[in-house]
């Protein structure tokens, strides 16, 4: 049996749709997302649908998690394009709520992430892991699901939200699936259509450099001087480099060796563009 894929944008909807699924499947599995969906965003749908469970996805551009300088209104969307994809990739339900759904007027309550939150992506841009902290336990709680499926891309954000719901007991597990690339490597992001021709060349030198830091790191015991070179290198070619950095991948926290649970991870501007990548080290 193949149903047509639903869509709900009221909570009464939501209800209805979920209690459907649940009634009907063993479990069910969220995949957040904020729309403009590419082959990454997907292969957490067919991930999640292949564990034989109901597949919510949910689309909302969360504007909590944009800061004063991020430019809202410049995300990309594409609702028809979105419903497509997900439809295509096996998706059950897709969750659309509207900004005053999501935050009533009514609302006194975020969520502050620290540990995991804290330096890289929480030092450059501020607010933004409490506005996705507090949108995903919102979803969590509209939903229901049983699982959800985070990219490995963003690597911080997965151990946020897997610290989160380990903190607040929240009753569902956090599953992490790896970064889908391009076939230059470069990993697949809504913001790479803003990359210039030039640019877009150019990108994939970062997760070409960043493979030979994690090589070099098998060999060697400082992580310091490689890093170094790797971001003298990048610098040449015109990245400017925001951090180059071995960390323990659940805290987040630099350390100078690679080794089991180690994560090298990258931010870098090319032009207009930020760049994230990170890899096992
Ligand atoms: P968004 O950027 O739309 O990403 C939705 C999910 O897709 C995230 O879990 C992200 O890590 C994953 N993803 C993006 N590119 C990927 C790639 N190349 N390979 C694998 N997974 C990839 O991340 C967010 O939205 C928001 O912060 C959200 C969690 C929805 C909260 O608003």
């Amino acid at each position: 049996m193949h149903d047509r894929m639903l869509t709900a944008r009221t909570l009464p909807d939501l209800r209805a749709a979920t209690a459907m699924l649940r009634h009907r499947h063993a479990h069910l599995s969220l995949v957040p997302t904020m729309g403009a969906l590419h082959a990454g965003h997907t292969t957490l749908v067919t991930t999640a649908r292949n564990t034989g469970g109901a597949v919510a996805a949910s689309i909302f551009v969360n504007p909590l998690q944009f800061n004063a300088n991020e430019d809202l209104s410049r995300y990309p969307r594409d609702e028809a394009g979105d419903l497509a994809k997900l439809e295509a990739a096996g998706c059950h339900l897709v969750w659309m709520p509207d900004v005053t759904t999501m935050y009533p007027p009514t609302g006194a309550t975020t969520i502050t992430p620290l540990g995991p939150a804290l330096g890289w992506e929480g030092d450059a841009r501020p607010g933004h892991f409490a506005g996705v902290a507090t949108v995903c336990c919102k979803l969590f709680g509209q939903v229901r699901p049983d699982r959800a499926y985070f990219g490995e891309k963003d690597w911080q954000q997965l151990q946020v939200v897997t610290r989160m719901v380990a903190d607040l007991a929240l009753p569902l597990d956090i599953i992490g699936v790896e970064t889908v690339r391009e076939p230059d490597g470069l990993a697949m992001s809504s913001r790479n259509r803003f990359l210039t021709e030039a640019e877009r060349t150019l990108a994939p030198a970062l997760p070409t450099i960043m493979r030979r830091v994690v090589q070099a790191l098998g060999g060697v015991g400082m992580a310091s001087p490689v890093l170094a070179a790797a971001r003298d290198e990048l610098t040449q070619l015109g990245f400017d480099v925001d951090y180059l950095a071995v960390v323990d991948g659940p805290s987040l926290v630099a350390v100078d060796t690679g080794g089991a649970g180690r994560r090298l991870i990258a931010a870098a501007r090319l032009g207009s563009v930020r760049l994230l990548d990170n890899m096992a080290c």
